[in-house]
C-alpha cells in the first residue's frame, strides 16, 4: 500500500494517510465520490485495492481536474509532453520555469500545470488577485525526473482509466446529485493554519454551508467520511464539526511536523476523520475488521 503512484505533487494531499482512511471505506462500493478530489490520493488507494467499480473525480481547480483526466485517458500524451518540457530547462531552469508559468497563465494548459506543480514551491497551488497561478520554483530541486513521472502516470492510468467521470464544480452540485448507493469522501480546504490568503482554492470554505450540505447528507442516509480538523501537538487547527450531525471522530496520526524534528520535539500531528451514522452502521454489520481499528484510533479522542 505504501508504494502508490502519485504524479501530482500538491500540498494537502491525503497520500500519507489513504491507507488508514481506507479502512473506513465500505468492503465494495458502486461508486466512490469525491468533491474536493485534489491529486485523487483516495480514489488511487481506493481502486488499487479494487474497492469501488466508479469514482466521480472532482474538484473546482479546474485545470487540476483537466490534469487528472488526461493522465488517466492519455497517459502517454501527458508523459511525452512532461518529458519534453522538463529537458528544456537544461540551461536556465528558473528562467524556464517563469516561461512555462507565464504560459500556463495565458493557456490554462493542464500539461504546464504537471510541471509547475513538479517544479514549484512545496508543490503549494497560489494565486494571485487577478487569479493568476503566481507559485515560486523550488530552487533546490529540478522536478520529478521524467522516467519516473511516465512510470507514475501509466500505473495511475492502469488503476483508474475507463471509471472515472471528472467535474470542476463546487461541491455542493456535486452533493446534490450523490445516489443513495455512492459513496463519499470529502476533503474541504484546511480552515486556519495552512490557508492563504492569496491563494484561490485554499481560500476556505463557509463552514454553516457546509454543515448543512452534511446534515443534507444524514438526511438521505448517505454514507460519508470527511477529514476535517486537527492537531499538531498541543495547537489544535480547524473547528470542530457540530455534535448535531452525529458523527464519529476517529484520530488518524501523521507524522511529525519536520520543524519540530529539527528542533528537537516530537510533535505530532492528528488529523480528525468523521464517519457518517449511516457508515458506521454499514461498517458494523459487513466488515468483521473494522470495529478493532475503530476502537483504537476512537479512544484517541
Ligand atoms: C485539502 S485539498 C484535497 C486534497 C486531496 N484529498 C488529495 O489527496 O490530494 C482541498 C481541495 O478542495 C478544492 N476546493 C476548494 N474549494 C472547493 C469547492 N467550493 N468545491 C470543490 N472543491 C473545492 C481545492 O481546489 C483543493 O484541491
Amino acid at each position: 500500500m505504501g508504494n502508490l503512484p502519485h504524479p501530482i505533487q500538491y500540498q494537502g494531499s491525503k497520500r500519507g494517510l489513504a491507507s488508514t482512511v481506507l479502512n473506513f471505506l465500505p468492503k465494495k462500493i458502486e461508486r466512490l465520490v469525491e468533491p474536493f478530489t485534489g491529486t485523487a490520493a483516495i480514489s488511487i488507494a481506493a481502486s488499487a485495492r479494487q474497492v469501488s467499480q466508479e469514482y466521480w473525480i472532482n474538484d473546482l481547480n479546474k485545470p487540476l481536474m483537466q490534469l487528472l483526466e488526461l493522465i488517466i485517458e492519455h497517459p502517454y500524451d501527458v508523459a511525452n509532453a512532461y518529458s519534453q518540457v522538463w529537458n528544456e530547462q537544461i540551461g536556465d531552469s528558473i528562467k524556464h520555469y517563469y516561461q512555462i508559468r507565464d504560459k500556463f497563465n495565458t493557456s490554462n494548459d493542464p500539461k504546464l500545470f504537471l510541471y509547475l506543480l513538479a517544479r514549484c514551491v512545496k508543490g503549494a497551488v497560489r494565486y494571485n488577485k487577478e487569479g493568476l497561478f503566481n507559485q515560486s520554483p523550488d530552487k533546490r530541486r529540478k522536478g520529478t525526473q521524467p522516467e519516473k513521472m511516465r512510470h507514475n502516470i501509466e500505473r495511475v492510468s492502469k488503476l483508474l482509466k475507463g471509471k472515472c467521470i471528472f467535474t470542476s464544480f463546487d461541491y455542493q452540485e456535486v452533493l446534490s446529485q450523490v445516489q443513495s448507493d455512492d459513496f463519499v469522501y470529502m476533503d474541504p480546504p484546511y480552515q486556519g493554519v495552512c490557508g492563504n490568503r492569496d491563494s484561490r482554492y485554499y481560500a476556505g470554505i463557509d463552514f454553516d454551508r457546509f454543515v448543512s450540505s452534511l446534515e443534507e447528507l444524514n438526511q438521505k442516509d448517505i454514507l460519508f467520511a470527511v477529514s476535517y480538523d486537527g492537531k499538531r501537538g498541543s495547537k489544535t487547527f480547524g473547528h470542530e464539526l457540530p455534535k448535531t450531525l452525529n458523527l464519529k471522530r476517529v484520530q488518524i496520526q501523521v507524522g511529525r511536523s519536520a520543524q519540530a524534528t529539527l528542533l528537537g520535539k516530537t510533535e505530532i500531528t492528528v488529523e480528525s476523520l468523521y464517519l457518517s451514522n449511516a457508515l458506521i452502521h454499514h461498517l458494523q454489520n459487513t466488515k468483521v475488521d473494522f470495529f478493532p481499528v475503530y476502537k483504537e484510533l476512537a479512544l484517541k479522542n
